[in-house]
């Protein structure tokens, strides 16, 4: 049985710089350092330290399988230290994602988010890790279908044998904290009914259905859930693997085409385009946003992580940055007006409560 390797994604904002529109070399810095001694020890194969907007992302290579309790410890760690760095910079909201004093094992639930997959690697492995900002692992879900279950994106799933079968979606209900598989094409329209309402179900992990393979797997954490009260916004992380009876690099990315709308944007309160950016175009300014997305690939090499790949720096970009512009400038006209504003229990601040005690008395019930 060939050795498996496992590819973990574990971020938090522990700090923005400048308010929560990007993050310090500084901190990037001390989070390589950190991993590169880990490197070192071997605990990891190999690491890739970067950002989205103000999330500190942590890409780790290892041999140890999911929810490791020293991997996720190096994790976790890390980010104290970070957090230790970014309170000396006094960076905005330092640590604001870190809700637990000690760790206990695992980061589930202690505010991070998680993506993990482990598999044996293929003769050749091109990975994509999609990273967003100002926004919610809801927002995955019309882009993982796309890529997996829908044929006027996805090519292979017609033309392609080794896929021609279709996948196996993993769905999470985030308010009941349970999980349903679902399987495509036969139950598209079951799987359509539960993650068309991306603020309560989110696909967790999708397999391809010959075989069990995965294709994908995604962090499915709610801060605001985990903390009973607003913390940030969740802030999601996607690992997608391709080619080979997996969708390819270009019906993976294909999806970021459309710059769907989600929830994020300013205050984590609002519905915004998801614009897909390079690298270093990653720094929501504009109302906190609009939200940010980048890909970064990469092939492994025993693994080894040989990249990235500015996945999204590309002319065939720009329609869909641009159309996210103007979708993002028409909905910023709604002001305070839903659908630009959330609908209330969806709302990360709200004044309501405050407001409806004070006007209490004032409200005059009609016959
Ligand atoms: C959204 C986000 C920002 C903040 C906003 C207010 O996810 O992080 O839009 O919510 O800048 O931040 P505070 O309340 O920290 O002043
Ligand atoms: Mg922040
Ligand atoms: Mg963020």
């Amino acid at each position: 049985m060939p050795d498996k390797i496992t590819l973990s994604v574990i971020k938090a904002d522990i700090g923005g710089y400048v308010g929560h529109s990007s993050s310090h070399p500084q901190i990037l810095k001390k989070a390589e350092e950190r991993l590169d001694k880990a490197r070192h020890k071997k605990l990891l194969v190999d690491f890739y330290v970067t950002h989205c907007g103000d999330d500190l992302e942590l890409i780790m290579t290892h041999r140890k399988g999911t929810e490791d309790q020293e991997v996720h410890e190096l994790a976790w760690n890390t980010f104290v230290q970070c957090t230790e760095e970014a309170k000396k910079l006094k960076l905005y909201g330092a640590g604001q994602d870190l809700l637990k004093d000690a760790f206990s094992g695992n980061v589930k639930g202690m505010g991070p988010g998680i993506a993990e997959m482990e598999f044996v690697e293929r003769k050749s492995e091109p990975i994509i890790i999609f990273m967003a900002d100002k926004t919610s692992p809801g927002a995955w879900s019309m882009p993982v279908f796309r890529m997996f279950a829908d044929p006027f994106n996805t090519a292979g799933l017609i033309i392609d044998t080794n896929m021609h079968g279709g996948f196996v979606f993993e769905v999470m209900d985030i308010k009941e904290n349970k999980t349903i598989r679902l399987s495509c094409p036969e139950e598209m329209y079951d799987l359509l009914a539960f993650i068309g309402s991306i603020n309560r179900f989110m696909i967790k992990a999708v397999y391809r259905k010959s075989d069990g393979e995965i294709g994908a797997a995604a962090s499915t954490d709610r801060l605001s859930l985990i903390a009973g009260k607003y913390v940030g916004k969740d802030d999601p992380v996607l690992i997608v693997r391709c080619q080979s009876g997996l969708p390819a690099v270009g019906e993976v990315l294909e999806p970021f085409a459309f710059p769907h709308l989600v929830e994020g944007f300013m205050r984590g309160s609002h519905h915004g385009p998801i614009m897909p950016v390079s690298f270093d175009q990653s720094t929501p300014s504009r109302f906190d946003g609009p939200p940010r997305v980048i890909a970064a690939g990469f092939q492994l090499a025993d693994g080894r992580l040989i990249g990235p790949r500015d996945m999204f720096d590309d002319p065939g970009f720009d329609l869909a940055r641009q159309k996210a512009n103007e979708i993002a400038d028409y909905i910023r006209h709604h002001g305070p007006f839903e659908p630009h504003r959330l609908p209330m229990d969806e709302m990360e601040y709200t004044t309501m409560p405050d407001i409806m005690k004070k006007m209490e008395d004032r409200f005059q019930k009609l016959d």
